[in-house]
């Protein structure tokens, strides 16, 4: 596309945004994607992605992130080309021999850990261990069509030294990580004593990788402990707050939700059972997810909750919550899964971006959460859902998205945040995750609609996609592969079995395993016999492995702190900036009648948004 072009369009578009923002998408939307079509975004999402990457490449490289409208680079992380690291596996995805292997020689030889630069753990881990361990991954083994001949563990090596260096977080009395290290001197002794959830609970992948690769099993253990420090904390609702104190293990914000900072926390239980086989992260899954749908769902959407006595907080919908029903997709419950992706979309349909926040109660965007960072939950979210269900109305959803981000926050040297989403103004960065999750997913949902010709379809192994898009094998060494079901996701629910049928890939996944059989107990009776197997499978209901009536606590023996009551009286001392942000909203939470429609009552008014019909398309600010 011509750029002078392209600004044109940029600018009728933003206008008929502004006046119209329900209008245009519509209109984009009239026909479903053909098979044509298809192909052809495929093909764009593809020039996305090398538009953005050259331009990292050209302007920012070897700096962290690119500045894509003012073309320079910035260090966001700690100086070491992260968003090359970052972009790895979707070279490989892409089937880019020449720049992945280019790519990983000039790291191999040029990154270095060792650097007085103090980084967030989380952050670290799943971009840049998770960027690593995905590459060599990819680079050291000739099943992937990726082996780069001269390669030798350079990657490996890497991601060993850089955890090493992550590792004295952990050393704290709960077990909980710290949320930030100096690679070279450790944990500061100033350093804050409060961690997220997701921060301290979302580490389980990658370090667990690196114990099976390297055969050292204190990666392992020191991230197990971790989730085992949070899950004992967890409340008599069986809830998590958003942020703890890792030396006392007190809650200091106690709203428990699945967006901000506790998201990817449910994602890596069950991700870590999946990937390694280990119960125990299915357990405690089962526990955390049955409470959360319990407690915090309000179909089609999320609230926040007080952890210990389930009293609404927030009527939210936040941007990072959009990666749930992707997850739910795994989980194998994929009817609410279906409803709330709706939610969510119509949401994006709105704005043509999703906001940071959203607030269920004015039906606008929340005061201070416009923006839209060129998030990819809501494309992972598309793409599991096509891949559970064949649904065209995915490719339209994955079409639309595609052009706001082309017509929105297309820029000269790359993709530019949208600081607002109501005024689509652009905003000079571009977060290394676009490069690995959001052109990565928009990318695979359109290639699986083609006919897949991709690793992750077709390759010789399962992939589990960290929370920051990087692919991960199930290979023997770091798959307990006898441990569960090859086919990669549906969750033990015993109750509701009246679900609807869902023929999909995902049932012929199913069938085209072995494994399954060998855990021959489904929660509705028997295993449906072989010739019946594939169209009798009801995703939701339909059962992983065994299906115990013991609690995670009663089949290993753990008994976990019941700290609910110690903790009843601490003051929610702590609250996240954007938390205090939201009090200065209009609407008081605690008590609101009005507020009544986010449960039953009216809960058909945030089932569509884009219906032309709602009170509330003027700004409120
Ligand atoms: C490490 O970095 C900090 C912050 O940039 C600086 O104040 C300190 O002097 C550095 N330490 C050394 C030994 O260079
Ligand atoms: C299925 O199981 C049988 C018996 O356990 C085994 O011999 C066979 O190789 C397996 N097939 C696949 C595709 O795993």
């Amino acid at each position: 596309m011509e750029a002078p072009k392209t600004k044109v369009v940029v600018l009728f578009v933003s206008l008929l945004f502004i006046l119209y923002p329900n209008v245009v998408v519509q209109r984009t939307l009239a026909d479903g994607v053909t098979p044509d079509e298809a192909k052809q975004l495929r093909d764009e999402v593809r020039e996305m992605f090398y538009h953005a990457f050259d331009g990292y490449m050209e302007n920012a490289f070897p700096r962290d992130e690119l500045r894509p409208l003012s073309c320079g680079g910035e260090d966001t992380l700690g100086g070491y080309a992260l968003t090359l690291i970052d972009s790895l596996d979707t070279l490989a995805l892409l089937g880019d021999r020449d720049r992945f292997t280019a790519s990983v020689e000039w790291i191999g030889k040029n990154l270095r850990f060792d650097i007085n630069k103090t980084v967030s753990v989380f952050e670290t881990t799943i971009r840049v261990l998770g960027g690593l361990l995905s590459a060599h991954l990819l680079a050291s083994d000739y099943a992937t069509g990726m082996k780069i001949p001269t390669y030798d563990n350079q990657l490996l090596n890497l991601a060993e030294d850089l955890a090493r260096r992550l590792l004295p977080v952990f050393d704290t009395p709960t077990g909980i990580p710290f949320g930030s290290v100096n690679l070279l001197y450790g944990v500061d002794e100033r350093e804050s004593k409060i961690t997220s959830t997701a921060g301290g609970g979302t580490l389980t992948l990658e370090f667990g990788v690196l114990s099976r690769l390297t055969n050292d099993p204190i990666f392992e253990q020191v991230t197990k402990n971790a989730v085992r420090g949070l899950w004992a904390r967890r409340s008599k609702l069986n809830l998590v707050g958003a942020h703890i104190n890792v030396f006392t293990g007190e809650w200091t914000q106690k709203d428990a939700g699945i967006g901000t900072s506790i998201d990817s926390f449910y994602e890596y239980l069950l991700k870590a059972y999946l990937l390694f086989g280990d119960e125990e992260y299915l357990f405690i899954f089962q526990e955390a997810y049955a409470a959360a749908m319990q407690y915090l769902y309000n179909d089609p959407w999320y609230v926040e909750v007080n952890m210990d006595s389930g009293a609404l907080v927030w009527p939210l919908f936040n941007s990072l919550q959009a990666f749930w029903p992707g997850l739910q997709v795994l989980a194998g419950d994929i009817g609410p899964a279906i409803r709330t992706h709706n939610a969510f979309f119509s949401v994006w349909k709105r704005y043509g971006f999703t906001p940071e926040g959203f607030n269920l109660a004015s039906l606008s965007v929340q005061y201070g959460q416009k923006s839209y960072p060129l998030r990819p939950e809501l494309m992972e979210s598309t793409y599991w859902l096509y891949k559970a269900t064949r649904d065209p109305r995915y490719l339209d959803a994955g079409r639309d998205m595609v052009t706001s981000l082309q017509y929105g926050a297309r820029c000269s040297c790359g993709y530019c945040h949208i600081s607002d989403v109501e005024f689509h103004k652009q905003e000079d960065h571009m977060e290394s995750f676009f490069l690995a999750e959001t052109v990565k997913y928009l990318w695979l949902l359109f290639d699986l609609a083609v006919g897949p010709d991709n690793l992750v379809e077709n390759g010789p192994y399962k992939y589990i996609f960290s929370t920051e898009g990087h692919i991960l094998p199930s290979t023997p060494q770091i798959s307990l592969a006898r441990e569960h079901c090859s086919y990669f996701g549906s969750y033990c629910k015993s109750g509701n079995i009246k679900q609807q049928h869902h023929k999909s890939d995902v049932a012929s996944n199913l069938q085209e395993t072995n494994d399954s059989r060998s855990f021959g107990s489904w929660a509705h009776g028997g295993l449906p016999s072989e010739s019946t197997f594939s169209d009798s499978i009801p995703l939701s209901g339909f059962i992983k492995g065994f299906c115990p009536g013991l609690t995670h606590g009663q089949k290993f023996g753990v008994s976990y702190v019941m700290s609910a009551d110690t903790q009843q009286n601490t003051p929610t001392n702590e609250r996240a900036p954007t938390v205090s942000q939201r009090q200065s909203d209009t609407a008081p939470v605690e008590n609101s009648d009005h507020l009544r429609p986010v449960n039953k009552k009216n809960h058909d008014n945030f089932q569509e948004l884009d219906g032309g019909g709602s009170k509330s398309n003027s700004p409120q600010e």
